[in-house]
């Protein structure tokens, strides 16, 4: 049978490691997927960097455009990136009828509704292992391997940059800012991290899952985001004392009241394996009602890292894509006539335990006041750590940290608990609040 057509859109980091990869194990990918799969056009601004990826046969050009509308092409892959560019190509390359190959998290977690119908209507399939965690088959797990469960609830670390720096922050008792430079030169970090940084990639990614998982529409605009920009290095040397690491999780999970969506630092006991994944890796729990908690660990980004996802999803194509539509996995893994209006939590509305570290006056009264605040709240207290005020601000210091952990409580209760505790003239500085995960 002739080999399935490919146009590559982008020919970068990940679309190298897609050729490459491609190439190196085409006899095997042919005998799994039942024919050839062939990259035949490559678009990309730069055509030298194109021309020095393609082989004999394959066309360059710089115009995408040319490939969507190349009639021998089957599977577009677009591997472009961000909202603007990518959204109108994928759009018109499903309008053309092309099946479409995307690592784009941040285009599937803000258009994704829009895109998924289209695809839906148009009967061709969008395909998007590579949009989280890189090599990682999560998108597999959760829509196929987990589909007796009723999923509980997820958390990952599903942004290598963060947990690159948060590893090294803990390794070398270093600020986030050290940390973030060192990241850069070593090519870790982006020039422009913000999204990495920010929780808003570990955001994008979240999303979908959040999707796969509870069959609700991709609601970036829900998710509550926070970064990694404010963590100091003295907050994960007491997480550690505690028994806890510090990590950057996308969470998402079932509650009574609805779907929590969330991406922030969390406070993780060390004895749980996720909190031992390091440097750049991914990890994502798995909590299903029949399997219970399953873990999966890879690298989440990396030239042929996410080229085993995306040609994992060529392989799919090349399978299903004659297959009756409505007998395909569906794209968020609920069919789309059934998918659930469950709603996504605001932050207040979220409980959970918390991690307190206060500068306080280290004088009489002190804790009684901040305990009182806790306790009037009806917030109750797991742990208490209090560190001679000598050995925190040095010799002769009449100030300390406190830092307390929480039992469980909503977000709101302890919205309020704060501003009544940063209100004490004995407490110093802003108080740093993180929040805890026990993953039981
Ligand atoms: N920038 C991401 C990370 C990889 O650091 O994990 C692509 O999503």
């Amino acid at each position: 049978m002739k080999p399935i057509q490919v146009g590559l859109l982008g020919a970068g980091v990940v679309g190298s490691g897609t050729v490459n990869v491609l190439r190196r194990n085409q006899e095997e990918i042919k005998r799994r997927a039942g024919r050839g799969i062939e990259i035949t056009m490559i678009a990309d601004l730069d055509t030298a960097r194109a021309q020095a990826l393609a082989g004999p046969g394959v066309k360059v050009v710089s115009d995408a455009r040319a490939v969507i509308a190349n009639p021998e092409i089957d599977i577009v892959i677009e591997l472009i990136g961000g909202y603007g560019i990518a959204r109108t190509l994928v759009l018109e390359a499903i309008a053309a009828g092309k099946h479409v190959v995307t690592a784009n998290k941040a285009l599937l977690a803000v258009h994704g509704t829009e895109i998924f119908a289209a695809a839906s209507a148009k009967g061709v399939i969008v395909a998007f292992e590579a949009a989280v965690a890189g090599g990682i088959p999560i998108i597999k797990a959760l829509r196929e391997g987990l589909t007796a469960n009723s999923i509980q609830w997820i958390a990952g670390i599903i942004n290598g940059t963060t947990n690159f720096i948060l590893s090294e922050m803990r390794d070398k008792g270093l600020d986030f800012d050290v940390v973030l430079k060192e990241a850069q030169r070593l090519g870790y970090a982006e020039a422009d991290p913000t999204f990495d940084i920010e929780g808003v990639d570990a955001a994008h990614k979240a999303t979908i899952m959040c999707s796969i998982a509870f069959g609700i529409p991709v609601q970036f605009d829900k998710a509550y985001i926070e970064g990694i920009t404010k963590l100091g290095a003295a907050d994960i040397k007491y997480a550690e004392q505690l028994g806890y690491r510090i990590k950057l999780l996308g969470i998402t999970k079932r509650t009574d009241k609805g779907i929590e969506l969330r991406v922030h630092p969390s406070l993780v006991p060390t004895r749980r394996l996720i909190a031992n994944v390091e440097g750049a890796m991914n990890a994502v729990m798995v909590q299903g009602d029949a399997v219970g908690t399953t873990l999966y660990y890879g690298k989440g980004a990396g030239s042929e890292p996410t080229a085993s996802a995306v040609i994992a999803d060529l392989v799919d194509i090349t399978r299903l894509h004659t297959a009756d539509p409505l007998n395909r996995v569906p794209h968020l893994a609920f069919q789309p006539n059934a998918m659930s209006d469950l709603h996504v939590l605001p932050m207040s509305d979220v409980v959970t335990s918390y991690y307190l570290r206060l500068r306080v006056a280290d004088e009489a009264g002190v804790l009684a006041k901040v305990t009182g605040i806790l306790a009037a709240l009806g917030i109750s207290i797991d742990a208490i750590l209090q560190r001679e005020a000598d050995e925190v601000a040095g010799e002769g210091a009449t100030q300390t940290d406190l830092i307390i952990l929480t039992h469980d409580c909503a977000e709101s209760e302890m919205n309020a608990a704060l501003a009544q505790m940063q209100a004490l003239p004995t407490v110093l500085a802003p108080i740093i609040r993180i929040r805890k995960e026990e993953l039981a």
